[in-house]
């Protein structure tokens, strides 16, 4: 059996996911420039094949920073309790800040890093997120570049984990019902 037999659907193909990767890179070009020098965000771990793919159609001058946020373990469904695992290195202090968000569900987790790295004092804070289920939102978070509004279903793949497993399929995709209970 391959992970590939576990996948019910798939939401987005990894052409629409690239095609969608490379625009937002061209909205976010239109924002910033070398003079910014901004610092990029990465929310670990569901982000990080996002931030680099993204980094790479970035054409102004720019550094990156990694932060990680607990998770909801095995459960799809988040609790509302939100806690750092790893901070940032740097000082954000007048830096241009962009979060780098693999997906936006109830909004608790960005709420949460965006009052947190509001209390440092960067010059201005923005979010780019891959995927956003606008239907789940129980905390309102402003997302300033979205890639994908998807409906309300548990999705994996390019980054995004069920049980920190499926992260390396290059799609996103859904779970077949019977494979919740296996693992
Ligand atoms: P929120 O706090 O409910 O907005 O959830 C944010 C975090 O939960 C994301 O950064 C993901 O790590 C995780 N998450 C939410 N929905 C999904 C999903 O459909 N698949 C995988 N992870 C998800």
């Amino acid at each position: 059996m391959s992970m590939y037999d576990d996948i019910e659907k798939v939401l987005l193909t990894e052409e629409q996911i690239r095609a969608r990767v490379k625009s937002l890179g061209a909205e976010m070009n239109a924002i910033y420039s070398d003079d910014d020098l901004p610092l990029l965000v990465c929310i670990l771990k569901g982000a990080f094949m996002f931030l680099g793919d993204l980094t790479r159609h970035l054409n102004f001058r720019h550094e990156l920073d990694f932060m990680e946020i607990s998770s909801y373990g095995k459960s799809t469904k988040s609790s509302g309790i939100v806690r750092i695992l790893l901070d940032l290195e740097s000082s954000i202090e007048g830096r241009h800040v962009v979060i780098v968000e693999d997906i936006v569900d109830t909004g608790y987790t960005l709420d949460y890093i965006l009052r947190n790295l509001g209390t440092r004092h960067p010059a201005t804070l923005r979010v780019v997120t891959l995927l956003n289920k606008p239907s789940r939102r129980e905390v309102e978070v402003p997302v300033d570049f979205s890639g994908f509004e998807i409906p309300d279903e548990f999705v994996l793949g390019y980054g995004l984990d069920y049980a920190e497993q499926y992260r390396n399929l290059p799609f996103i995709g859904v779970l077949k019902p019977e494979v919740y209970g296996k693992i």
